[in-house]
């Protein structure tokens, strides 16, 4: 892995364990080659993300890189992938559930969000959800499929969160087509 990057996940694995709030999860970390071209970035981590260490590989995540595969001819290993809040948001109830992240978890993990993008120096960062898009540019309006920039010559293209989309069934056939016009307008950025 590249070193900067490694010694980046330790300073939020520490951070995280310092705090106290996070202290009950282990931190999902991105994923990639680095540089990339292409940089993912989601919400936050869930259950099965947290199991295996990995962000989108649970049901929503295997829907997006199913997607991307079918625009850029390659699956998870030929992009950067990464969340803003890098450890699962749960409400303990009896059984943990998934909620939103709150604000201040958000802005605690921006910082490091910001120097992954510098270690990862991609051309162009799809903004999966709101959550995403607003963390890179606060002050923009979201409009899925619309570029977008997040300054230093870098591109956003902000998309609907694929768990936004899979709740949505009967709309799910002319969203993924959107979803996939959206990824050819990357693909001509970043090939
Ligand atoms: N999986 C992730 O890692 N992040 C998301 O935002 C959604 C699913």
């Amino acid at each position: 892995m590249n070193t900067e990057l490694k010694s980046l996940f330790k300073r939020i694995k520490s951070a995280c364990m310092k705090t106290g709030s996070f202290s009950n999860s282990v931190p999902v970390f991105g994923s990639g080659p680095v540089p990339s071209a292409l940089m993912i970035v989601g919400e936050a981590p869930g259950r099965e993300e947290t199991r295996e260490g990995l962000p989108f590989v649970g049901k929503a995540g295997k829907f997006l890189i199913a997607v991307l595969k079918e625009v850029f001819g390659k699956g998870r290993e030929g992009f950067y992938i990464t969340n803003v809040v890098k450890v699962w948001p749960t409400v303990e109830t009896k059984r943990v559930k998934t909620r939103k992240p709150l604000k201040e978890e958000e802005e605690f993990f921006i910082p490091y969000l910001k120097k992954e993008i510098e270690i990862v120096a991609p051309k162009v960062i799809i903004a999966v959800g709101k959550t995403a898009f607003s963390a890179l540019a606060p002050d923009k309006e979201f409009r899925p499929g619309e570029w977008s920039d997040y300054g230093g010559g870098i591109l956003l293209m902000p998309v609907y969160h694929p768990s936004y989309l899979l709740r949505k069934q009967k709309t799910l056939p002319e969203n993924t087509k959107r979803l996939k016009e959206a990824l050819r307008k990357v693909r001509k950025k970043v090939s």
